[in-house]
């Protein structure tokens, strides 16, 4: 969408990124965890935010379920909502990456084109995308919150992977699957590999 605010400026501070970067030796950046609703987005994110934690880093988990409870509270899931959590997410995100903090997303984010828009609006790299790529079925039996089975029955209406879609990322930078033999690693095996990929990148 196109901004409504007009006559407005970029007012620079002299305190920025970089000096807050320093100031808590760390880069700031988001690890975005898109997938579907029971793959484990939520555990994922706490999971990784404990191990960087306890690292030494400075971290903040962004969790679309939390966010609906406040920011985002006037969000419907219809498409054009969906679109602006996520727009809203990733604005916020921004914001926690330029104060130097690991910003960790987690929300089902079922389109491409605004997850794109949001690695679009970061500096170059510091958009890491976890596609938790957990196949439905698996979702569907573990349905945490038994949402899997009233959309199954008709009483929610467009739910994702039911009535509602999801487009899987093109070129993520980190896919977990399950391993062979069918077992989903486990949140802190997951965890350590967005870890060391951080360590690495
Ligand atoms: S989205 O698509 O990114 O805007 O969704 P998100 O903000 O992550 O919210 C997903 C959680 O909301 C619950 N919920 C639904 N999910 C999908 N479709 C429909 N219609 C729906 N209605 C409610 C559900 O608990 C999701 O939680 P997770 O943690 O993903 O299981």
């Amino acid at each position: 969408t196109v901004g409504k605010s007009t006559n407005i400026l970029w007012h620079e501070c002299p305190v920025g990124k970089i000096e807050r970067q320093k100031l808590l030796g760390q880069r700031g950046c988001v690890v975005w965890i898109t997938g579907l609703s029971g793959s484990g987005k939520s555990t994922l994110a706490c999971a990784l935010s404990r191990e960087l934690h306890y690292r030494g880093y400075l971290t903040y988990v962004l969790d679309g379920d939390n966010i609906r409870h406040g920011l985002n509270r006037d969000l419907s899931f219809k498409e054009q909502d969906r679109a602006e959590n996520i727009r809203r997410i990733g604005e916020v995100a921004k914001l926690f990456s330029d104060a130097g903090v690991i910003c960790i997303a987690s929300l089902i984010s079922p389109y491409r084109k605004e997850r794109d828009a949001c690695r679009a609006i970061m500096p170059d790299s510091t958009f890491i995308e976890v596609f938790l790529d957990i196949p439905l079925e698996i979702c569907e039996a573990r349905d945490p919150k038994g949402l899997y089975k009233l959309a199954r029955a008709g009483k929610i209406k467009g739910f994702t992977g039911i009535d509602d879609p999801y487009e899987p990322p093109l070129n993520p930078e980190i896919v977990i699957q399950q391993q062979k033999g069918g077992n989903c690693p486990t949140p802190k095996a997951m965890a350590k590999e967005v870890a060391s990929y951080l360590d690495n990148n």
